[in-house]
């Protein structure tokens, strides 16, 4: 195994917010902090979950898995399962509709010794919700119990949910969720402040998720929109839930778990800066070689990370069509190598108003 060193420099910026962090406990689940990176269907395999510790996040949750995939033996499924021995706190998310699938599945997931167990409540997906899973499992209630207890049967592992406010405008329901899941024995329920109706449009509702919060018995985890450190930072500094997670922030600043710790308006500026964004590039492609064989899939993965790591930067709209041309692993990591040590300690500004990333499984 590689070690997970950073340049001295670098480590030494990390490790300053790190010891900021304040450990918390939901249910008996121990996180670093309470900033949690969100799962993302096609992101959150083991490298970047990885990344994303280093970087401080709190803890972690996998991209979803399907529990007939799992059940069925699907391989590409049970490889999705996998969890890396480095990985600290880390929950596997399962989606599905029927009980005894999930139950059955939970069987398989907790060989690989996640930290937790999580059911996908929240994906808008047609494919998905047409089945009867994700956020569709929020329009039957009655068929909660079932499905919530018949998994914790299985489990030696806590288990979690992920939901959205409800199904639609009409249909706002967190709050019944929350009580059918305290009484079934569920450890913490996380909230994306949209219902399945506005899929990605509009804004997160955090009027709602902190009402919410506040009328909960379990921990609540807030999700939605905390794209830049000084609105994590001061949501984090007056909420009413125990964590927030994080999902799409961390892709154009995969510093932001940190730099929210101690978000300082009089100095905006980030102290991470686009040579750091080489070395957790490189450190992204070491994890990405160390769990792939394929150099396809490598590239693939890393590409798009990259890419999006650009955002902000000068130049980015070239480095990104550079990056697309590019064939082989060799020639891409040089391309990034070029473009963020030749960046050296200047910063990034993003645009906030772009639109990015409208659209996912949760
Ligand atoms: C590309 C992408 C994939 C996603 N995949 C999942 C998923 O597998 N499971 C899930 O519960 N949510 C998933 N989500 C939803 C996020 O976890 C999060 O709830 C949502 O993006 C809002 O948070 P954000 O504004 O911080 O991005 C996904 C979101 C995106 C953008």
């Amino acid at each position: 195994m590689h070690s997970r060193a950073f340049s001295k420099e670098l480590q030494a910026k990390i490790d300053k917010y790190k010891a900021l962090r304040n450990p918390i406990k939901l249910g008996d689940v121990h996180f670093e902090s309470p900033l949690i990176l969100a799962p993302m269907a096609g992101i959150c395999t083991p490298p970047f979950r990885l990344l994303m510790e280093d970087l401080g996040a709190g803890g972690t949750v996998s991209e979803l898995i399907s529990a007939h995939g799992i059940n069925h033996g699907n391989q590409r499924t049970r490889d999705m399962l996998k969890i890396d021995e480095r990985e600290e706190n880390i929950g596997i998310q399962l989606f599905g509709e029927d009980p005894k699938a999930m139950a059955d599945a939970c069987e398989v997931v907790q060989r690989e010794n996640p930290k937790f167990v999580d059911i996908n409540m929240g994906c808008p997906v047609r494919k998905v919700v047409t089945k009867g899973g994700g956020s569709a499992l929020m329009k039957e209630i009655e068929a909660l119990a079932p499905l919530f207890s018949q998994m914790k049967k299985a489990l030696d592992v806590p288990l979690s949910i992920k939901i959205r406010t409800g199904w639609d405008a009409e249909g706002i329901n967190a709050d019944k969720i929350e009580e059918v899941a305290r009484n079934e024995g569920v450890e913490w329920v996380a909230i994306h402040g949209r219902t399945r109706a506005q899929q990605y449009t509009g804004s997160a509702n955090w009027d709602y998720i902190e009402e919410f919060a506040k009328g909960a018995t379990l921990p609540i985890i807030g999700n939605g929109d905390l794209h830049q450190p000084h609105h994590v930072a001061s949501r984090l500094q007056d909420t009413n839930c125990s964590a927030l997670m994080i999902a799409r922030g961390c892709l154009r600043n995969p510093f932001i778990f940190l730099e929210s710790l101690c978000f300082d308006p009089a100095n905006p500026e980030s102290p991470f800066k686009g040579k750091d964004y080489f070395e957790v590039i490189e450190r992204y492609f070491q994890y990405c070689l160390e769990a792939y064989d394929r150099e396809r899939t490598i590239l693939i993965q890393a590409r798009k990370l990259i890419v999006w790591f650009a955002a902000g930067f000068p130049n980015a709209a070239k480095f990104r069509s550079l990056m697309f041309q590019s064939q082989t692993l060799d020639e891409s990591m040089k391309i990034a190598q070029d473009y963020f040590q030749g960046l050296g300690e200047r910063g990034k500004f993003i645009n906030y108003d772009e639109v990015f990333m409208n659209g996912g499984h949760g």
